[in-house]
């Protein structure tokens, strides 16, 4: 994996958009995208950049069970707000968080991922190495799945919800061997409560304890990491 270690994550966003760059210059035509506080200065660059995806295609990691894009906490909306209300896109793909059928919408997901083969995925890290929303012990051969989260989990993201209360308990992700079949990962972390999870990820074994060390695996892996998210890595 290579690593690129920044000042900060106004930097950080800024060299992944580069990376982004690059790609479209070499012919990547679908994105996988992330949401959460850590690529937002990421589509900050690519919103105020003179890029086109009108020929482009999305296909969103995550989205939360039980919320529609409607709602400000869902991930569809996070997209708009951030990407998609600036940059329109030939088609976004979300998992649909208030399917009928969640088994039904799993499928029809890994139908789109098996479709779209991804050029070009960003991802964050969670505090415990969590990519998308796989959860420690999550098998690396799952793909697109409903995931219980994790107690630590629902904590950090109860700082965007009125209530902690409020965090759903659910969400549907597309599983890491969807993940390891995009064909670039950019990955980004930035600030100490990443740092351990990165130094799993770099140092530690490919293990599911850490989700993010399956990255090791995967031959076109770039992480960005500012100074605290890096402290802890040789
Ligand atoms: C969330 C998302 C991940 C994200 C991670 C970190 O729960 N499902 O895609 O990378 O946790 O979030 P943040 O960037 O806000 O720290």
């Amino acid at each position: 994996m290579q690593v690129f270690k920044v000042a900060d994550q106004a930097e950080g966003g800024q060299k992944a958009y580069e990376l982004l760059r690059e790609a479209i210059n070499g012919g990547a035509k679908t994105f996988g995208l992330a949401t959460g506080s850590t690529p937002v200065t990421f589509y900050e660059n690519v919103v105020n950049s003179d890029l086109d995806f009108s020929d482009k295609t999305s296909i969103n990691l995550d989205e939360y069970v039980g919320l529609d894009g409607a709602n400000d906490q869902s991930y569809r909306y996070f997209m708009n707000e951030h990407l998609f209300n600036f940059k329109p896109f030939k088609e976004n793909f979300l998992p649909n968080g208030k399917a009928s059928n969640l088994d039904e919408e799993v499928k029809r997901y890994d139908g789109v991922i098996d479709a779209h083969p991804i050029d070009f995925q960003i991802l964050g890290i969670g505090g415990n190495g969590h990519i998308g929303f796989n959860e420690p012990g999550t098998s690396f051969d799952v793909t697109t799945h409903v995931v219980d989260l994790a107690p630590e989990t629902i904590a950090a993201n109860a700082r965007f919800f009125e209530n902690e209360s409020d965090v759903p308990r659910q969400a549907i992700s597309m599983g890491i061997a969807s993940i390891l079949k995009s064909k670039q990962i950019v990955l980004l972390a930035f600030g100490k409560a990443k740092a351990e999870a990165v130094k799993g990820m770099l140092e530690g074994p490919v293990t599911t304890d850490c989700p993010a060390s399956v990255l090791q695996n995967h031959a076109n892996v770039t992480v960005i990491a500012d100074k605290e998210a890096a402290s802890l890595i040789k």
